[in-house]
């Protein structure tokens, strides 16, 4: 897929800007802060309805203004596509396809796809846990849009469950330190009567276990089948980029263990081990059983990648894991995704720049950002379009 127009109207710092890409490499070159990261967040917001930069629309808008718009032209295989979302200061986005509003965001999802690296990926390696879920999940949100009201209806079950776990430990506790008052004054009978209240809401809890486990086991099998199909393209990229000294594994462990992929024994899978939990998680007043609580593990010769090797060779991983998502979009969707490079190419040495030329070529369409355009190899000069970017101005270099 090629994106050909990229129009931004009062978005971040952008007040009216026109981008015609002309190239399969586009370098975006200024120096900080005058909005070179900012234009790929466009994009990125184009393709997933996400960034990871902003936690609310209104700070997307431009500062005095109260509404942004990011339009688009994709061309892809079976035609062009025009995509425009409007982000509001105050009130919902909205989003269309072919200048028709959508009411459903998920049918916006997945017409134009991409891959994002900056320095932040690092953090796939070093940060929490969640930091690898997260990017998981976005992975599958693109591979099937679907994944997206397939999460936010785990996560909306998780609340609820939560709530009720929490009062349910609130008022436990209340009463039983009423029970002891009572039982210390009066009779044992006040303070049994006082339990019969709890169980309308063991009777609801039943009910959250039966759907945490339904929605929980939809998020689960598709985190392990996209696992399952991405670790052996990153174990070859990186068995590549290392010529061949390291070996990779990406292994999903998920918070439930189950064993053959169907829906039914899956979430027997989740209602087995509720049970086994049920005291630890009466007692946190929270949920401790399923995939908000999934690990993603790196290792590298069978040592966990966080502790493995240098900057340089943790590099060397999250390169082979986005080069891997490259590849399977492709795979999946048919056509080449979108390569977003923010500040990364100069951080690479020259073996992983040329691996990564090699990779791309003029297959994928990539845009690149750089405060220096001598950073990095000259190779990468040519036959792109080099832009500049300063204070919200795009103009050619
Ligand atoms: N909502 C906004 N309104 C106006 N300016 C903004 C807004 N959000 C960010 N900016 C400005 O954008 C600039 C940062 O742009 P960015 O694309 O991150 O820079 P870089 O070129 O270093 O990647 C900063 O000057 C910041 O003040
Ligand atoms: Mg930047």
């Amino acid at each position: 897929m090629y994106l050909k127009t990229l129009h931004l109207r009062s978005f971040r710092n952008y007040m009216n800007q026109q981008v015609e890409f002309d190239a399969q490499k586009t370098i975006l070159v200024g120096n900080n802060a005058q909005g070179k990261s900012n234009l790929l967040e466009a994009v990125e917001l184009l393709s997933t309805l996400k960034t990871h930069r902003a936690r609310r629309d209104r700070d997307l808008v431009k500062e005095g203004q109260t509404a942004a718009q990011i339009e688009a032209n994709i061309k892809r295989i079976y035609g062009e596509a025009e995509l425009a979302v409007t982000l509001r200061s105050q009130g919902r986005r909205t989003v269309s396809l072919n200048k028709e509003n959508l009411r459903r965001h998920l049918d916006f999802l997945g017409i134009l796809n991409s891959v994002q690296f900056s320095s932040l990926d690092l953090e796939l390696v070093r940060g929490a846990p969640e930091c690898r879920r997260s990017w998981v999940d976005a992975l599958l949100v693109q591979l099937e849009p679907i994944y997206a009201h397939i999460l936010h209806q785990y996560y909306q079950v998780l609340r609820q469950r939560n709530a009720l776990l929490k009062t349910m430990r609130d008022g436990l506790e209340k009463r039983c330190a009423e029970g002891n008052r009572n039982y210390n004054l009066t009779s044992e009978h006040s303070y049994s009567s006082k339990i019969e209240t709890i169980s309308p809401q063991i009777l609801q809890l039943k009910l959250w276990d039966e759907k945490l486990a339904e929605t929980g086991s939809r998020v689960t099998r598709r985190r392990a089948r996209v696992i399952e199909r991405l670790a052996p393209i990153a174990r070859s990229w990186h068995a590549s980029i290392s010529s061949k000294t390291e070996v990779l594994e990406v292994k999903y462990a998920p918070n439930v263990n189950w064993l053959e992929d169907e829906p039914e024994k899956v979430q027997q899978a989740f209602l087995e081990k509720i049970e086994q939990r049920r005291i630890a998680e009466k007692n946190l007043g929270t949920t401790v059983v399923g995939p908000h609580r999934d690990e993603i593990e790196l290792s590298i010769n069978n040592t966990p990648a966080k502790s493995y090797g240098s900057q340089g060779q943790q590099r060397t991983l999250v390169l082979a894991l986005k080069l891997a998502e490259l590849k399977l979009i492709e795979e999946v969707i048919g056509e080449p995704p979108l390569l977003l490079l923010d500040d990364v190419l100069a951080e690479l040495d020259l073996n992983r720049q040329n691996q990564l030329l090699d990779a791309i070529q003029d297959h994928f369409q990539t845009l690149i950002t750089t405060t220096h355009i001598g950073s990095f190899d000259a190779q990468w000069l040519q036959n792109s379009q080099i832009l500049s970017v300063e204070a919200g101005n795009i103009s050619s270099f």
